[in-house]
């Protein structure tokens, strides 16, 4: 059986990254992940005064302590990378000095007054152009909230943390439901005084402690593979992958479907990594609720693409979210079933998926999402006939060896 090591995982880096910015002393990010999106956040770091090394296998990051950022000299560039937009104007809430955060492509187009907002409530001064980027950002003594989530975003939960770390008082967050907790987990990590009991978060402000952190394998990058192997029938090792249950929505619901893993775990804390053996198998139709959205938020193309491929009818619930996401996935994944031959169509905040489809080939344009570009390679897998991806370099936001991998892993 074949085997594949994904490459590290995207929101554990950046989270490493940032708090090592701000922790006293050095940080060692081992296996961190090279993409566009954390060149975004190591180019904004460096814009804040904060020397990183950057090499293959590891990047230290000197962290300047609780207020040891420095006022950068114009805008930062998050480039497309969202989670640096959002949970940079967390930390920079927080500071002496004005900011200000841009970013290009999609990211112009993503909502941030998500963010604006319930920093406001902690007295920040950010400002958005009519809720999109830039974020300006001007000094302000913050203080903590208790904020009860209107979106389930890890984005807008860890900007509210991060700038917590800076507010009087404690900051209490009540989550719904819940999204992936890296944040809360690398906080503890880096010695932030942090606690989860049921759906709350408290958190007490104070500076951190620099930490030393290995980067498990990113899941999301991992499911175009797992998708591709149940598609194709062929089974698949997956080596160190990130285990942590507020992102393995993907997994839970395929096995309803009819899938079967078997998971070693590994390591535990702070972020549970171990392998994932996937099984050939078939599958059927299945309904999937609002509340387990969250924690396969990336992964619901793929999702859309193998329920198109099962025996009868999925109906995916709650998935507004993904309108704003780096094209609006409603009507991405929707154009890519349309490519692939499937009967499918969103109604009433519902996706709603007819199997069983055999796909053709043909060619598809994922509106520079790499996510899209993923999940179309992955239902190329099983198509009639070859399906071109146009544009497929969408992929370096996240994954840029993705097209290799995926070629060694199945095509050789
Ligand atoms: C991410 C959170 C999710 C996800 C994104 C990465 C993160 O976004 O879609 O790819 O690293 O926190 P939201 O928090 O906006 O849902």
């Amino acid at each position: 059986m074949k085997s594949y090591t994904p490459p590290p995982d995207k929101s554990i880096t950046l989270r490493a990254l940032l708090l090592g910015a701000i922790a006293a002393g050095r940080t060692v990010v081992s296996n961190p992940l090279s993409c566009a999106d954390t060149a975004a956040a190591v180019r904004c770091l460096r814009a804040l005064g904060v020397k990183l090394l950057v090499s293959k296998n590891k990047i230290i990051v000197e962290g300047r302590g609780h207020y040891g950022l420095l006022r950068p000299g114009g805008p930062l560039q998050a480039g497309e990378a969202g989670a640096v937009a959002r949970l940079l104007a967390g930390i920079l809430a927080g500071q002496s000095w004005p900011s200000k955060i841009n970013g290009s492509g999609s990211l112009l187009r993503r909502p941030m007054a998500r963010v604006a907002a319930p920093l406001a409530l902690m007295s920040a001064r950010v400002t958005t152009r009519a809720g999109k980027l830039p974020l300006e950002i001007r000094p302000a003594a913050l203080k903590g909230i208790r904020y009860t989530l209107p979106v389930a975003s890890a984005q807008v939960k860890s900007a509210i943390l991060l700038a917590g770390l800076y507010a009087s008082g404690e900051t209490v967050i009540k989550e719904p439901v819940p999204s992936r907790d890296h944040t809360e987990r690398l906080l503890g990590h880096f010695g932030a005084r942090i606690a989860r009991r049921g759906k709350t978060i408290t958190l007490i402000p104070g500076p951190l402690k620099s930490a030393r952190l290995a980067v498990p394998g990113d899941i999301s990058a991992a499911a175009p593979f797992i998708a591709a192997a149940l598609l194709s029938g062929r089974g698949l090792l997956i080596k160190d992958v990130g285990l942590n249950p507020s992102r393995l929505g993907f997994l839970r619901t395929l096995k309803k479907m009819g899938a079967s893993f078997r998971i070693t775990q590994g390591r535990a804390a702070p972020e549970p990594a171990g392998d994932i053996l996937v099984y050939p198998g078939k599958l059927r139709g299945a309904a999937v609720g609002a509340s387990g959205i969250p924690a396969m938020i990336d992964e619901l193309p793929l999702l859309a693409v193998l329920a198109a491929a099962a025996r009868g009818r999925t109906i995916i619930r709650g998935a507004g979210e993904l309108r704003h996401k780096e094209s609006d996935r409603i009507r991405s994944t929707l154009a890519l079933l349309a490519a692939l031959g499937a009967d499918a169509k969103y109604r009433k905040g519902a996706l709603e998926i007819q199997g069983t489809c055999l796909f053709r080939g043909g060619a598809f344009e994922p509106a520079g999402d790499h996510r899209l570009a993923m999940a179309a390679a992955a239902a190329g897998i099983c198509a009639a006939a070859p399906l071109r991806i146009k544009g497929r370099g969408c992929v370096r936001k996240s994954y840029p060896a993705f097209f290799a991998d995926f070629k060694k892993t199945f095509l050789c």
